[in-house]
């Protein structure tokens, strides 16, 4: 039995002030809603307010990026165990972070070790881009960053890791797929890649999220398939009303 779990990526939304206002309204619709696992991911600058705000919430609190090394000259850059002292959980190989500042399935490899050797939860995204969309290439795309992302891994930690599958088009566009199609590539695609890595046993324990214009509309479509364990949500995880309906209708 795989646990529910949704995830709200806030992406580089609000300032210190309104994460404060919102995460304290947040936590007070969410923390009613049991049987799913219910992570917030703001921006950098508000997790030390939201792990005060969020202590004893039964919310969890995720970083939406990491460097992979230790510590050193690397400016601007978190490294693991800075996101560790507040986080639980970090995202890893968002599309937008491959998209902007060039990180490959190399790059996400080298963060996921490091999330494994600090013992983080890492939520790992892969998904293909629209014109890859459109040319079919949605198997073979999803496959690679699949085995690549999550190479190396130990077996024992592999359960632990949530993997959220984001078809580029479908992010912050308001085209979410629908329900079979998503369900068809995490099934046909993304479970046999992580078969191949860990084993049958452990293909089937990990956690695989859908992401990609959900709302409180469209939600169920997507909970209701076998293979899709909750959701990784953008846009609809800074309303309160939408991302506690998504919450809830995850736990049903
Ligand atoms: P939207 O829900 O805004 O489409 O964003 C999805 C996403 O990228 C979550 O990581």
């Amino acid at each position: 039995m795989r646990k529910p779990f949704v995830a709200g990526n806030w992406k580089m939304n609000k300032t210190i002030a309104e994460a404060r206002d919102l995460i304290t309204k947040m936590s007070a619709e969410l923390r009613v809603i049991s049987d799913v696992e219910k992570v917030l991911c703001p921006p950098f600058m508000s997790l030390m307010d939201a792990f005060k705000l969020l202590e004893g919430s039964g919310i969890g609190l995720g970083a939406q990026n990491m460097h992979w090394e230790e510590k050193g000259a690397f400016t601007g850059e978190v490294s693991p165990a800075m996101v560790k002292e507040l986080c639980g959980y970090v995202i890893l190989g968002h599309s937008e972070r491959r998209a902007y500042f060039g990180e490959t399935d190399e790059i996400v490899n080298r963060k996921l070790i490091s999330a494994q050797s600090i013992d983080l939860t890492p939520i790992v995204c892969v998904g293909e881009t629209l014109d890859q969309y459109e040319s079919k290439l949605t198997r073979e795309v999803v496959s690679k960053q699949t085995s690549l992302s999550l190479r190396d891994v130990s077996p024992t930690f592999a359960p632990r890791i949530v993997v959220a599958y984001e078809p580029v088009w479908a992010i912050g566009t308001g085209k979410a797929s629908n329900g079979e199609e998503a369900n068809a590539v995490v099934k046909d695609v993304i479970r046999p890649a992580l078969a191949e890595l860990f084993g049958n046993e452990t293909s089937q324990a990990i956690r695989v999220l859908y992401g990609g214009s959900v709302t409180s509309s469209n939600a169920t479509e997507f909970f209701g398939q076998p293979d899709i364990d909750g959701a990784l949500v953008g846009g609809a995880s800074l309303k309160i009303d939408e991302f506690a309906a998504i919450t809830k209708a995850a736990a049903q």
